[in-house]
């Protein structure tokens, strides 16, 4: 097992990876204060793990949630299905919420985490390649709105992340992909050798193989604890890790959440991101045919979908946190392995990628 710190002073925690985690009950229980625990799930994942974590938690008392499986269920109707549970069982505010689920139960289950009773203790046990690498570490929690991706929400670290590589095996093709497009983020934006360690070891990856997958978990997480360290409340740095995912959220809002699979959205609007960083003179052709061809070699897509046209790109992109007084702000790379911070972009160049890029 690897044990990585996300280092944030006296709310510091701790990410273990590593396989067969869920059989070792001590690992969870150490986290937990008190006898009251809410565990958060869906109707996937809980036939499959539930009764795993029930069995580390024997000398507590749990109750559970178990949400409809989608991205568009993470909004804040569901969410008060969660308080529903938490008031009706007269949960005190020294309870501790297990969020044991992808991306969307994390981000849930945080986010209620947050609110109850101004703030419970929560623990990740993300069961997603996705959410291993990325949204459980870091504190992002929240919802969707209909008119914005990730608009409700609120920064709430959990006390600890327990990433079980075993649980990936239930993960189907499509979604290991879809993780795979925020494992390359890291690469592009700060980490040339992990770029091209993942452009050598993609195979491995994508066929499983259970070494390289632990690395690039690992990795992924290692640079995410340094820039959520750096930067917990995204005032600079940590925007970075939102490469493409300003053309990616657009995607997914408009054509209706859970369509595109958010990673899936992310690989498209990191090759736009791509394609304005080369009108900007910072990448050239190659470059970005190189990252092109590696988010296909994982079975991503990489082009937009026609139904957006660039008026609905902008109208979409015009929603969003990183946007000051209206202005769309964004990152882009200067190069493969380093990234700008939120930038004011010219609004002919941005015009010409939604006209021109996989047009
Ligand atoms: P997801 O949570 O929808 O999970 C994907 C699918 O896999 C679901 O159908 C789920 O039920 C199923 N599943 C999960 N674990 C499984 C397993 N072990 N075996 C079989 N099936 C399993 O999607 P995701 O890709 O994990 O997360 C996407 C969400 O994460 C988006 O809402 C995105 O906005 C959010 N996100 C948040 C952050 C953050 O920092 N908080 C970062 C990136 C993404
Ligand atoms: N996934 C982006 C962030 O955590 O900041």
């Amino acid at each position: 097992m690897k044990k990585l710190l996300v280092e944030l002073g006296d709310r510091s925690y701790p990410i273990y990876i590593g396989a067969g985690l869920l059989n070792q009950p001590e690992l969870l229980s150490q986290h937990i204060k008190a006898r009251q625990v809410v565990i958060v799930s869906n109707a996937t994942i809980a036939p499959l793990y539930l009764d795993k974590i029930l069995k580390n938690l024997l000398k507590f008392d749990v109750e559970t949630v178990i949400l409809p499986d989608g991205e568009q269920f993470k909004t804040l109707e569901y969410v008060t299905r969660i308080f529903d549970k938490l008031l009706a069982c007269k949960f005190s505010r020294n309870a501790t919420l297990i969020a044991l689920g992808g991306g969307v139960i994390g981000d849930m289950g945080g986010f209620a985490a947050a609110c109850y009773q101004r703030g419970i203790a929560f623990l990740q046990i993300p069961t997603t390649l996705l959410a291993q690498v990325d949204s459980s570490v870091g504190g992002k929690t929240g919802v969707n709105h209909p008119l914005g991706k990730n608009m409700i929400g609120a920064f709430y670290q959990p006390q600890c992340v327990i990433a079980d590589a075993d649980v990936l095996d239930t993960l189907d093709d499509r979604q290991l992909s879809a993780g795979l497009a925020e494992v390359i983020k890291y690469g592009l934006i700060r980490d040339i050798g992990f770029f091209e360690w993942l452009e050598n070891n993609i195979n491995k990856l994508l066929a499983r193989d259970k070494n390289a997958l632990a690395y690039a978990i690992e990795q992924s997480c290692l640079n995410k604890a340094d820039v959520v360290a750096e930067d917990e409340t995204e005032t600079g740095v940590r925007a970075t890790l939102n490469l493409g995912h300003t053309f990616g959220h657009a995607i997914e809002t408009g054509t209706g959440y859970g369509t595109y699979l958010h990673g899936e959205a992310v690989a498209i609007g990191t090759c736009q991101a791509a394609d304005l960083s080369r009108r900007k003179g910072w990448l050239n052709d190659a470059d970005v045919e190189r990252i092109i061809t590696l988010f296909k070699r994982c079975n991503l897509p990489a082009y937009p979908p026609e139904e957006i046209d660039s008026d609905r790109f902008l109208e979409l992109m015009s929603v969003d946190k990183k946007n000051v007084n209206g202005q769309i702000r964004l990152i882009l790379l200067t190069k493969i392995g380093a990234a700008t911070l939120p930038i004011d972009v010219d609004l002919n160049s941005l015009k010409q990628t939604l006209n021109t890029y996989g047009r």
